[in-house]
């Protein structure tokens, strides 16, 4: 096989589980993709930090612009705007491709991005910025392409989910909550982020461009924090039959002013009955419930933060922007001619 350079930047809670995936299943990665994906280095800001996983030492280094500049494709796990935003752009000006998990920065420009990638024909993939593991990205560019999407309800904060539901199920505070929350990594680095809803807001914003093909500007999805919801509250919502989820909530509407089409994304603690599908997303999960009108409802659920779950939505890009590179290499679909061997069951019977 031949080798595309791929250059990690940052190596945080989801960027440690992709080098570290990167490194174990290469061969695996290799057959899948029809070229090897060498990781040639993870830029930094203290190469001696400590990391949740063990990593070669001599892949770090501080110079992520020497990086990016000898690289076919970059992962950017940096978050924040600058210096994650010049580096992406960087990246794209040279011809490599991006793949990022950076909501707050593809919340704010979103745009600027798709722009730069466009202009010189390279692929800019962020599965990994909303929803951590579940594939909802790729389904609401592609396979919903050709559908009217009308509303999304979603949960798309770990952490506020993990929160709540154990201020639901044992009767704690939410500090506390928050506390186990930090340690299983779900919350981000300032947790003000998740508990705020600002987290939950920039989702929403690239949710909702996405699903009504438009651009939505963070600063117009009305948002609301968990900040305020007590354990009482949540309490007397169980006695009446409801659970307290944070919902982005994202639809269609008619401007009353102009009487035109507009899309209104709002993100707020809301009561859920305890018979709806969300209520039961415990921990933290997420899931993305999208009322589309010829597919009808839909729900994508799973994991929605934590670092190895989120780096395999990484590793999903990573792969599909690496098989555009392989002319004649496996096509979606097509990487069976590398995979294991078909045992033949035989009669199968299915009774239970
Ligand atoms: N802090 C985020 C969450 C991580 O709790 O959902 C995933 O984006």
């Amino acid at each position: 096989y031949r080798s595309l350079r791929v250059a990690l930047l940052g190596a945080g809670t989801v960027g440690s589980q992709v080098a570290r995936l990167l490194i174990d299943e290469a061969d695996e990665l290799a057959n899948r993709v029809g070229a090897r994906l060498e990781l040639v280095g993870i830029a930094v800001r203290d190469p001696d930090a400590p990391r949740d996983t063990p990593l070669p030492q001599e892949l770090f280094t501080t110079d992520a612009e020497s990086l990016i500049l000898g690289a076919d494709i970059v992962i950017e796990l940096m978050g924040g705007i600058e210096p994650a935003r010049t580096f992406v752009l960087q990246a794209l000006g040279s011809g490599a491709d991006v793949v990022t998990g950076n909501k707050a920065l593809l919340a704010t420009h979103g745009p600027e991005l798709a722009e730069a990638a466009e202009q010189v024909g390279a692929q800019l993939a962020y599965e990994a910025a909303v929803a951590g593991a579940i594939p909802i990205i790729r389904p609401l560019r592609e396979s919903l392409a050709g559908d009217r999407v009308e509303r999304i309800l979603a949960i798309v904060n770990g952490t506020t989910n993990f929160i709540l539901d154990r201020m639901d199920s044992t009767g704690t505070s939410l500090e506390n909550a928050l506390a186990t929350a930090t340690e299983l990594g779900y919350a981000e680095a300032d947790p003000t982020a998740d508990i705020g809803g600002y987290d939950a807001a920039q989702k929403a914003a690239i949710l909702a461009s996405l699903a009504f093909h438009t651009t939505v500007p963070l600063a117009s999805v009305h948002r609301e924090g968990i900040t305020e919801i007590s354990a009482a509250e949540v309490a007397a919502a169980a006695d009446a039959g409801y659970v307290v989820k944070l919902l982005a909530i994202c639809g269609r509407m008619t401007d009353p002013d102009t009487g035109e089409d507009a899309v209104s994304v709002r993100v707020h603690p809301a009561l859920i009955p305890r018979t709806h599908p969300l209520a039961s997303v415990r921990g933290g999960n997420n899931a993305v419930f999208v009322e589309a009108e010829a597919a009808g409802p839909l729900m994508f659920y799973g994991a929605g933060a934590g670092g190895v779950q989120t780096a395999s939505a990484v590793l999903g890009d990573l792969v599909a922007v690496a098989r555009r590179h392989v002319v004649g290499g496996p096509g979606l679909g097509d990487s069976a001619h590398a995979g294991l061997p078909v045992l033949d069951i035989g009669k199968v019977t299915t009774r239970y």
